[in-house]
């Protein structure tokens, strides 16, 4: 241990020395067979065994025959290091992660190659997870050993469906859960993507389509394609570089980046990542548009702060979620605890937060919770607008029905998202392009009046081309550039470029050159129409019951 703080850290403070040596204190005493073998029975036996090494390091240092004598301080904060509470937000618990990583690798791993008999898919999701661990910093160290790769080379990925597979083989399971789970029966996040093919397309013919444009604009700002990259927390879980390498890719593809409140780097990072990402050549974007996505906190001041954060940044919009007032109840997130990815994620930069285990798991999904006020209402975007200058446009993100489409037009908002989250939210919710559908049947005039976009389940150009036909200005992609980021900046460009492709095969397939020339008549809708209410009315149609009219029976 010493020797690798030494290489480590060769500054390190006497303190930090100390809780060096006192890191594995006892713990080889322990035999193998008294682990837990249950996961989370594990993790509590661990817990518990660092407190009491913790302590017993504390009675040890406190003994008189201990010369010069250590303050309470000093001890106590070796118990902390020991205990190894603060990781990732303090830089000294940190150091003691890495180097006991570092030792583990070195000694447990050293000759692990030359083993015969050995579980290799095992051994290299002990050595992810040990590297899942460590600081960024540490992590580019070059272990000795090659790890076997279960990555696809990135030129073998065709769809967005190899990215979901390359990232099921390749995210930790932490990471894996957090980005790919959806809320209780995943039904509102499989019907997302399904809907979509319900909708058949009608081609034409004979038209001239040998160029095709598929450059537009969102917000008023020209982008190089409809897809945007939505609001997604936490990208450090994917990426050393999280946000600011979707940001590097999305410059350099020339589209939109929305920037969430529970991003792993601040807004003002992330904007100078971008800025500073060098673009070259001619046909792209040399500058984008980047939105701020806000969660409301409990403390409007500290949201205030955010707002101006974001303005300072440059942003053009500021999406408002307003489909999550609470977390939803995301399972596979639950049930794999927080402590498995709470290293890495550290604290979250904007909202202070960091994740936890509570009694219903441990999801990182609830990172906001703890933030979020439960409160927002409608009678708030006032003062949102007070916060932002006119520049700067306002947009609603989780609209899902017809009669709050038309109360955001009416409140004055610049733009909505028609989003449910990915499934993420409220299971069973309506599929998002159902409610596309149900936007032009029942209030056509929103799509005049302020800018639709959406979001969920776009998997396929196809899917792109037919939420541009039914009216939106950007198709937003949340789970996917997720995907890509597993491959670092330039796995964000292929999967956006491979929707790109695909949506400029649909056009000309469809004889369209620009996308000024969508209509819905490019679609078929007759197997969903059903589904489609037919007034803006937010009662139901026939069932007029209410629990006021039950009779007393008693
Ligand atoms: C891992 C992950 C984190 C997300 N974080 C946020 C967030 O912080 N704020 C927000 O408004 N939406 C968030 N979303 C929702 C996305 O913005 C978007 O609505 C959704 O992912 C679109 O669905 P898709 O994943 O099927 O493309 C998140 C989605 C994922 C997958």
């Amino acid at each position: 241990m010493t020797r690798w703080l030494a290489l480590r850290e060769p500054e390190a403070s006497p303190v930090l020395q100390l809780a060096c040596r006192a890191q594995h204190f006892r713990r080889w005493e322990i035999p193998r067979s008294s682990y837990p073998m249950t996961r989370p029975g594990y993790l509590t036996w661990r817990a518990k065994l660092k407190s009491q090494a913790a302590k017993q390091v504390a009675e040890l240092l406190a003994d008189a025959s201990i010369q010069p004598p250590l303050s309470q301080e000093e001890i106590d904060r070796v118990a902390a290091l020991v205990r190894k509470e603060d990781l990732k937000t303090d830089s000294d618990t940190q150091v003691l992660e890495d180097v006991a990583c570092l030792v583990f690798l070195d000694e447990q791993f050293d000759d692990f190659e030359k083993r015969p008999d050995i579980d290799e898919e095992k051994m290299v999701g002990i050595l992810r997870k040990t590297w899942g661990k460590m600081s960024p910093s540490e992590t580019t160290i070059t272990p000795p050993h090659n790890l076997p790769s279960q990555k696809p080379p990135l030129h073998t990925l065709l769809s967005t469906h190899d990215f979901a597979h390359a990232a099921s083989l390749t995210f930790p399971p932490k990471t894996h859960a957090f980005v790919t789970s959806a809320a209780t029966d995943l039904v509102t996040h499989r019907s997302n993507s399904h809907t979509y093919s319900l909708i058949t397309l009608r081609p034409r013919i004979l038209r001239d389509v040998s160029s095709v444009s598929i450059h537009t604009t969102i917000l008023g700002e020209p982008v190089s394609s409809p897809i945007f990259a939505a609001a997604t927390s936490l990208g450090i879980t994917v990426h050393p570089e999280g946000e600011k390498e979707i940001g590097r890719a999305c410059k350099k593809l020339g589209v939109g980046m929305t920037v969430s409140t529970s991003a792993s780097f601040s807004v003002g990072e992330i904007a100078d990542a971008v800025r500073d990402c060098e673009v070259e050549g001619d046909a792209v974007q040399k500058e984008i548009p980047l939105w701020f996505q806000l969660y409301v906190g409990k403390d409007r001041s500290k949201s205030e702060g955010l707002l101006k954060q974001a303005v300072e940044a440059g942003v053009k919009a500021v999406f408002l979620t307003v489909d999550a007032p609470v977390p939803g109840k995301r399972e596979a997130d639950e049930r794999i605890s927080a402590s498995e990815a709470g290293a890495v994620v550290g604290v979250v930069p904007m909202t202070g937060e960091k994740a936890e285990n509570d009694k219903s798991g441990g999801g990182l999904g609830k990172i906001t919770d703890k933030f979020l006020d439960a409160s927002i209402n409608w009678g708030d975007i006032p003062w949102l607008r007070t916060c932002l200058p006119e520049s700067v446009k306002l947009v609603l993100k989780g609209v899902q029905t017809a009669a709050d489409a038309v109360k955001a037009m009416e409140a004055g908002v610049e733009g909505i998202v028609v989003s449910n989250h990915g499934g993420r939210s409220l299971d069973t919710a309506t599929p998002t392009v159902l409610v596309l559908l149900e936007l032009q049947r029942c209030c056509p005039e929103v799509f005049d009046r302020i800018e639709v976009l959406i979001d969920g389940g776009v998997m396929r150009g196809t899917d792109v081309f037919k939420a541009l036909c039914l009216g939106v200005s950007g198709v937003g992609i949340g789970r996917g550039i997720l995907y890509g980021l597993g491959y670092g900046e330039e796995g964000v460009r292929r999967y956006v470029e491979i929707l790109n492709d695909e949506l400029e095969t649909t056009m000309k397939m469809c004889e369209i050159t620009s996308l000024h020339q969508v209509h819905p008549g490019l679609l078929n809708t007759r197997a969903v129409d059903h589904l489609v209410p037919e007034t803006v009315d937010e009662e139901h149609p026939y069932a007029k019951w209410r629990p006021s009219m039950r009779k007393k029976t008693v």
